[in-house]
């Protein structure tokens, strides 16, 4: 793990606004990652109940969440961080790579009608949301060799205005750029280098070259999985190498049990879609 500069300043929350979608319907009925075994048992009460501890906290430490209506025969909906992109309140919506997954996507759509967001893009090309795409100040990192595919970082290029840095994911555990990356802060990622191509982790390196980076164990762990609201940095509990080094940086890790999500292969970013601002004003009750 690389050293850092000792960290000397403060963290602040910034409060978001969480798109989320209970688990109702969540199970392992299919194989589309190799983190999924549909002959492994899985205890959908245990799932809600882990689901909504990651609400509360969200709650809890002032963000809003926004609740996306599960639908049955969707049980992958509860990662609803590929779903779409937010940014600028404008709205990429998703196409996905699996037929599984497909309906997800018109399902975002009519929320985000629904919810007044009125500049929605319905993308040509595949890709499956803040799956793969992270937004830091500076740029989008956008990961494709699984699922999303690099005609879909052009196209989000266009879309947002913002410059889409390409990155080669190649090792199918890390089927999704938020399985291997995380943004911090600003600018500020942390990542496990082994999950991209030689060529994305020397890009990675000369873009951020002070990011944390994960060991096989914490990325193993899903300890990249990790959402952060400028301060607090939400992740799996298990991931507890990384603890230390975020706590270094000034970050207070909280430790997250989504076990029974992970055996679909996803955890507390997948569960966590961010609407950046400016967004409409909340509908729901959960505020
Ligand atoms: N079973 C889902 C899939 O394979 C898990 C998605 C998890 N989400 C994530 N952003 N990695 O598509």
């Amino acid at each position: 793990m690389r050293a850092s500069a000792a960290f000397t300043g403060t963290r602040t929350v910034t409060p978001r606004r969480y798109l989320m979608c209970a688990p109702i319907h969540f199970r392992v009925s299919y194989s589309i990652n190799p983190w999924m075994d549909p002959e492994r048992p899985v205890d959908p009460e245990l799932a809600l109940t882990q689901w909504e501890q990651l609400r509360a906290l969200y709650l809890a430490l002032g963000h809003t969440i926004e609740l996306l209506p599960p639908v049955p025969g969707l049980p992958d909906m509860v990662f609803a961080a590929n779903g779409a992109t937010v940014v600028d309140g404008r709205v990429f919506g998703a196409r996905f790579a699996t037929a599984q997954r497909e309906a997800e996507a018109l399902a975002h759509l009519e929320w985000f009608r629904l919810n007044g967001f009125t500049d929605v893009c319905v993308p040509e090309h595949i890709n499956e949301g803040e799956g793969d795409f992270a937004v830091t100040d500076s740029w989008v990192l956008a990961g494709r060799g699984f699922r999303t595919t690099h005609r879909s970082h052009a196209e989000a290029q266009e879309f947002f205005g913002r410059p889409v840095i390409g990155l080669d994911l190649v090792d199918p555990r890390y089927y999704h750029l938020d399985t291997a990356l995380a943004v911090l802060d600003g600018d500020e990622i942390m990542y496990y280098p082994e999950a991209f191509s030689p060529g994305s982790r020397a890009v990675l390196a000369r873009l951020f070259p002070d990011a944390l980076q994960a060991t096989a164990e914490d990325a193993a762990a899903f300890g990249l999985n990790a959402v952060c609201d400028g301060r607090n940095v939400f992740l799996p509990l298990a991931a507890s190498g990384l603890f230390g080094p975020l706590r270094e940086r000034g970050f207070e890790p909280v430790g997250v049990d989504l076990s029974e999500l992970l055996k679909a292969g996803g955890s507390v970013k997948c569960c966590t879609m961010e609407l950046r601002p400016p967004v409409p004003a909340a509908s729901g009750p959960e505020e």
